[in-house]
């Protein structure tokens, strides 16, 4: 078993009959909603609502009940990945292009579990390029506001194309070095008219789960 895979079924066993239950994107959500999924073909009773249309895809292939986002209320618990977690539990999340439906969710939930293997948890967030969202509308402009403000953006590329979100919007991921302070950037990044949204998630983990190379979990 791979480190995302212990750290992911880990986090999978939190998930109890009845809960409505977010579930993540990416390669370490993955293995969550796989286990998830096997839950459920033995019996378990949940909802769930997924935060890209891979992950709709996959949960439904497995069989379990996906609400719309508007129907579902409030959920008891999601389990998602990150690019970065450092020690308050601030994340750098958006690696896979899915960051706005993962804050959208992540903010619906009582609580939020992150999954990861060790290379996730840093000191300090910003080795990884931050991704901000930003609609197709002026994005030259905000593109330029953002490199005004010192963030040496780079447009996400799929092949020669620009990549373009679930919502049908565009990535630029931000080369800002170590972010000092995550909560500041991120209200300043989000005032910007053509920004929808960024990868910072901050004070929104309650859990984090992290998969050493030794094959031991913590949970921090
Ligand atoms: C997707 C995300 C992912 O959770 C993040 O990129 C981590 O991905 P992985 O588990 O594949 O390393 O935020 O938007």
């Amino acid at each position: 078993m791979n480190l995302k895979q212990i750290a992911a079924e880990h986090a999978a066993s939190f998930v109890e009959d009845g809960m409505k239950v977010g579930l993540g994107t990416g390669s370490t959500a993955y293995y969550a909603i796989c286990r998830i999924g096997e839950r459920v073909r033995e019996g378990l009773n949940i909802q769930a609502v997924a935060t890209s249309e891979a992950s709709d895809k996959l949960a439904r292939e497995w069989g379990i009940p996906i609400i719309p986002f508007d129907q579902i209320g409030r959920l008891d618990l999601t389990i998602d990945g990150a690019d970065e977690v450092d020690p308050e539990f601030n994340l750098i999340k958006g690696g896979g292009g899915a960051l706005l439906r993962e804050k959208i969710v992540a903010a619906n939930s009582d609580r939020l579990i992150i999954v990861a293997d060790g290379s996730k948890a840093v000191q300090k967030l910003g080795k990884f390029p931050l991704p901000v969202e930003v609609v197709p509308f002026a994005s030259e402009w905000t593109f330029q506001t953002l490199e005004k403000m010192g963030c040496q953006p780079r447009w996400r590329m799929d092949r020669q194309e620009r990549y373009l979100t679930d919502n049908g919007n565009l990535i630029a991921d931000c080369h800002l070095g170590t972010i000092e302070h995550a909560a500041e950037l991120n209200v300043q990044l989000n005032m910007l008219p053509g920004v929808v949204d960024n990868g910072l998630f901050v004070d929104m983990a309650n859990l984090v789960i992290i998969a050493k190379e030794d094959g031991t979990i913590d949970e921090l």
